[in-house]
Parts: structure tokens; sequence; C-alpha cells
């Protein structure tokens, strides 16, 4: 079986406690061809939970506003388009039009103090990329 790799996306101190952040990665499909995936990574005092930014109402990203994952109590996440509001800890939508349905959670480690992703092929940073510091 093939070792399972783990891709370093930021450190733990980088996401404070009750806290939602947005990444946008690159994976490589099946066929090795990338595709966009963008995820969330919510951070509750020692835990974390990722999912993929995707409502399952209309399969846009929840933050309207970037990085606006939370609702106003700061205790669920929330779709800023239609106001669907999704269990932090598995996703699962208690509230608004996709009500039944759920996130799709991601993989994730944390390892000496990194948030890793795992159970994908995530298209690495060459480093020649300059969209950082807009
Ligand atoms: S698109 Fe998210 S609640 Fe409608």
């Amino acid at each position: 079986m093939e070792a399972m790799t783990a891709y370093a996306i930021c450190r733990f101190s980088d996401i404070p406690s009750q806290r939602a952040i947005g990444f946008h990665l690159m994976i490589l499909g099946k066929d090795g061809t990338p595709r966009p995936w963008p995820i969330v990574i919510v951070r509750w005092g020692k835990q974390v939970f990722g999912y993929i930014n995707r409502c399952p109402h209309h399969g846009v990203n929840l933050d309207w506003e970037r990085n606006q994952f939370l609702d106003t109590n700061g205790t669920r996440l929330m779709c800023g388009k239609h106001g669907s509001t999704f269990d932090l800890g598995t996703g699962a939508c208690v509230d608004g039009p996709c009500k039944g349905r759920g996130l799709t959670p991601i993989g994730l480690a944390v390892l000496d103090g990194d948030i890793c992703v795992t159970g994908i092929r995530l298209v690495e940073d060459d480093g020649t990329d300059d969209e950082e510091g807009a």
C-alpha cells in the first residue's frame, strides 16, 4: 500500500481558536489532471475540522466575503448566499435550504505543529508562483 502523504497547509497557530480560514489549493485527479480544490479549515481549541468549501445547495464557495465562514454567533459554518448553517464538527447542514445534506469532510492531521491535508495528491508550489501578497 502506498504511504499516506500529508501536505502542510499552515501552522496550527496561524488559525486562532474559533476561527475558520479558506485555502484555494490544486489537486491532481486520478488521471493526473490538476483541478481546483477550495477548502475551509476551522480551529476549535485543540481541534481542527476541514471541509471542501462548496455549499451542497448551489455548489458555491461558502464565503461570499472572503474568509467570512462563521455565523453571527461564531458557532456554525454558514453559506453567505442563502444562509445555510453547518455543524462545525460534522459539516451537517442544520438549518437552511440544504438541511439534511452536508459539507464534504477532508482528511486533516496536525503534525509537528502544522495542519496537514491527507488523502489527496496536491499540486505542489514550485516557488515561481507570485500570486501571494496581493
Ligand atoms: S448556495 Fe449555500 S445556501 Fe444556497
